[in-house]
């Protein structure tokens, strides 16, 4: 599938879910946020038919997001059925790491590749102001449960305010170093303002080779994170909302003004 700019859409990232363990500041507001009501939510059979349709024309890397994937119940199932599809390169799942400790096995038991975890402090105190209420040690034996699982590389998400020589940041990367572990910095992006900016380290935040789209959790399909366009698989069918995002992918992305990092997923 190539898009009107001649891009080749390969990576679909799915968002099982819009609840989360934590409330990272620049992600949700304290109280959490309106959630999406559970008949909205895609069925495992549902994300399936989706993810089938794109891998057989097409789509290679799937990559399991948020809210926290791993708070949806029957993850480890619904990761065992989407392992089992066949035509997946690439299988990757994005977690704040607060529930690796016990998932890490099961899932790559069940045939996931990979994991990137988000961190952005070391320091038991920052990180839970970052996250409001999440606890450092938990994501540290997150991570140390995902190196046993060895669900490589593994990839740490840094959300930094404008650089990656920031305190925290520099803590992170030599962490990381020292743990044989992949680090990525992302500047602190603005949804609604539009602000955003290229992944140090990754792909993210690069409109000329974006292969991306992305499918939320109850079911709209999104051509671009930084746009308020939304083809709902559900009303329309999945082929024809595959069509449409694909037809209508957005050359650069601008602002989205509907949805948030939580229900987005990043
Ligand atoms: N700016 C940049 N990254 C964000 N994430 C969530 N909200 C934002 C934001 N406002 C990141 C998280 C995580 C991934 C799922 O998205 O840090 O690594
Ligand atoms: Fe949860 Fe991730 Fe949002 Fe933090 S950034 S509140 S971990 S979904």
């Amino acid at each position: 599938m190539y898009d009107k700019f001649n891009r080749k859409i390969t990576y679909l990232r799915v968002s099982v879910t819009d609840r989360c363990n934590l409330r990272c500041t620049y992600c949700m507001p304290e109280c959490g946020v309106d959630l999406m009501s559970h008949k909205d939510i895609l069925s495992f059979e549902e994300i399936l038919e989706v993810i089938h349709f794109a891998v057989k024309n097409g789509v290679q890397k799937i990559r399991i997001t948020g809210g926290e994937p791993l708070v949806r119940r029957g993850i480890v199932d619904l990761v065992r059925m989407i392992s089992d599809i066949k035509g997946i390169r690439d299988f990757g799942l994005t977690t704040n790491g607060t529930l690796l400790d016990q998932f890490a096995k099961p899932l790559a038991d069940a045939g996931l590749h990979r994991v990137n975890i988000s961190l952005d402090s070391l320091d038991p105190v920052r990180y839970r102001s970052i996250t409001r209420i999440g606890d450092i040690t938990s994501v540290i034996h997150g991570i140390d449960a995902a190196i046993e699982a060895d669900l490589q590389p593994i990839k740490i998400n840094c959300v930094i305010k404008s650089s990656p020589m920031e305190e925290d940041a520099q803590a992170v990367a030599k962490f990381c170093h020292e743990k044989g572990l992949e680090v990525r910095f992302i500047k602190e992006m603005d949804l609604e303002a539009g602000h955003f900016s290229q992944v140090i380290g990754g792909d993210g935040g690069n409109c000329k080779m974006c292969n991306r789209l992305r499918l939320t959790a109850d079911g709209k399909l999104k051509p671009c994170l930084f746009s308020d366009l939304e083809f709902d698989v559900r009303e329309l069918g999945i082929e024809q909302a595959f069509s449409r995002a694909i037809g209508l992918k957005p050359k650069s992305g601008t602002e989205n003004k509907i949805n948030k990092f939580s229900n987005i997923g990043g």
